[in-house]
């Protein structure tokens, strides 16, 4: 019998590995830690990525003890397939429980001295990272509770604390100001990790490197050569179980003000002087800061924003938005937007950016189009007419992790015909190397205290900035079918979508 042996290359896996530290996760007993936090820690300890020294310590109101908390946690991973009974006996010996009531300063006593305790045990050197797995409301109470109790560390640079936050950020420019406040308190900026797990997507991380570090696309990259950008998030999901946070929430705040200005951020930004996580978070904000404010007088030019209706997900009947469990019967929260937005500076100057996500589409597909125009002058024009297409460069993301780009071919034979045809990419292709899923990554880098991939607070003001009259009209807005229209589930979205973007149905085909 023949056996093959892979050779698996670590050598891009991290640059350094993690100094010790406790990972401190609030909210351990919830959803997030239990699918996504604990497996990532797991994979990353599977790969050699975690510190020497560790400790996971689980904080929730929960009645647990360390051995409850360390059934669960072996639970999940068996659920996700990943169980290793090797790793298991090490995993289980650095993990530990806190009961602790978010608003009650006892609770954060007991978890410091749990943590000096393991400190001094497992000789972590105080650094120490709050994850907060939690529900937002609690973001404040919590931070608050470490700052009082202690925990929260200096709040210099040199601080081995660090603070961990899921979206949202706010529910607009004011909360969002008002939370940051509260954090700055205790932590420093430099020390908030704000998880856009978007902006950790391999294929997204490429972006930067695939425009900045190719001399050919840099040039043609602008105005003067592309006619337009989209950049689509479609999902086939509805809302699930999250109608309560949904219904306050609706697509711009889910989707918008986080994910999709991000990858906007990507596409449109200057290159940084260098590959510094503030320089390079500096060129994402000019971005924000040039972007044309929304004028509500072009609503029909520049927004659509749609509710699906009863339809078809994967080929199964599904009920509309408003028949799920726990939404408004008469709910006006949008589903799906499409966004026209301009950046005013020289490079992009009228170019169109399409951005647009919604629930209840016929496929998940995360995608950005860079449409090029059409030739100034084709010399062709007397025997093919006006047909030549442009060139289309295609960055997906969600399922296909591949970058495509078209271009126009001589078909053989006498007589003068073209076809398009592509080059493609596929970013998973010939790579022995194990790539990092969004979670594993940005833990990763929140152990090393790497920024990068973190959204700052000035960003995520610029984006509320950009939003706010988008949203003040969707919150105006009571009358169902008004400003919102319905869509069936499983088409692309209302039929003004059209109109906003002729060329979609093209983008997403
Ligand atoms: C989350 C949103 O941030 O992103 C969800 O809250 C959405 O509503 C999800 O479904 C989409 O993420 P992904 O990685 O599946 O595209």
């Amino acid at each position: 019998m023949q056996t093959t042996t892979t050779h698996i290359d670590t050598s891009c896996l991290m640059k350094s590995r993690p100094d010790p530290c406790a990972l401190v996760i609030f909210g351990a007993s919830g959803d997030l830690t239990a699918r996504m936090l604990f497996p990532a820690l797991a994979k990353l300890y599977g790969l050699g990525a975690m510190p020497e020294r560790f400790a996971i310590v689980g904080v929730s109101r929960t009645p647990l003890d360390d051995e409850s908390f360390r059934k669960r946690m072996r639970q999940s991973l068996e659920e996700a397939g990943i169980f290793d009974a090797a790793a298991w006996e090490v995993l289980a010996s650095r993990l530990f429980y806190v009961v602790l009531d978010y608003g009650e300063q006892e609770g954060y006593l007991r978890l410091r001295d749990t943590l000096a305790g393991l400190d001094e045990r497992l000789n972590l050197g105080g650094r120490r990272l709050f994850y907060l797995a939690t529900p937002p409301q609690l973001f404040e109470p919590v931070a608050e509770g470490l700052g009082l109790s202690g925990l929260a560390g200096k709040r210099s640079r040199d601080s081995g604390t660090r603070l961990v936050v899921e979206k949202p950020f706010g529910r607009d420019l004011q909360s969002a100001r008002h939370l940051a406040d509260t954090l700055h308190e205790w932590f420093d900026e430099s020390r908030i990790f704000r998880i856009d797990h978007y902006l950790a997507k391999e294929t997204t991380q490429n972006i930067l490197l695939f425009r900045f570090a190719n001399a050919v696309f840099e040039p043609v990259w602008n105005r003067h050569y592309i006619d337009y950008v989209s950049i689509t998030s479609a999902e086939s999901l509805g809302v699930e179980h999250r109608a309560g946070f949904y219904e306050q929430s609706g697509v711009i705040r889910d989707m918008f003000q986080n994910h999709m200005m991000q990858l906007l951020a990507l596409v449109a930004m200057e290159p940084a002087p260098s590959f510094v996580a503030d320089m390079v978070r500096d060129e994402k904000v000019k971005v924000y800061r040039s972007l044309r404010p929304f004028d509500p007088g072009r609503l029909s030019q520049d927004l659509a924003l749609g509710q699906y209706g009863p339809g078809t997900a994967d080929g199964q009947p599904v009920q509309g938005y408003r028949q799920e469990q726990g939404v408004d019967p008469q709910s006006a929260t949008p589903t799906f937007a499409m966004i026209r937005a301009f950046i005013d500076n020289t490079r992009w100057q009228d170019v169109p950016f399409y951005l647009c996500s919604g629930k209840r589409l016929p496929r998940k597909l995360m995608r950005m189009v860079i449409q090029f125009k059409t030739v100034p002058h084709s010399m062709f024009r007397n025997v093919l007419g006006d047909s030549v297409s442009s060139n289309r460069l295609i960055l997906d993301v969600h399922p296909d992790q591949a970058i495509s780009m078209s271009f126009q071919v001589k078909r053989p034979g006498g007589k003068l015909c073209l076809r398009t045809t592509a080059l493609r990419f596929n970013f998973t292709e010939n790579e022995s190397e194990p790539s990092l899923d969004a979670y594993e990554k940005v833990l990763l880098d929140c152990m090393l205290g790497d920024g990068m991939l973190f959204p700052r607070q000035d960003a995520v003001e610029w984006s509320w900035r950009y939003f706010t009259p988008i949203l003040e009209l969707c919150e105006a807005c009571s009358d169902p079918g008004g400003l919102v229209k319905p869509y069936p589930a499983g088409s692309w979205g209302p039929p003004e979508a059209p109109a906003i973007h002729p060329g979609f149905a093209g983008d997403v085909g």
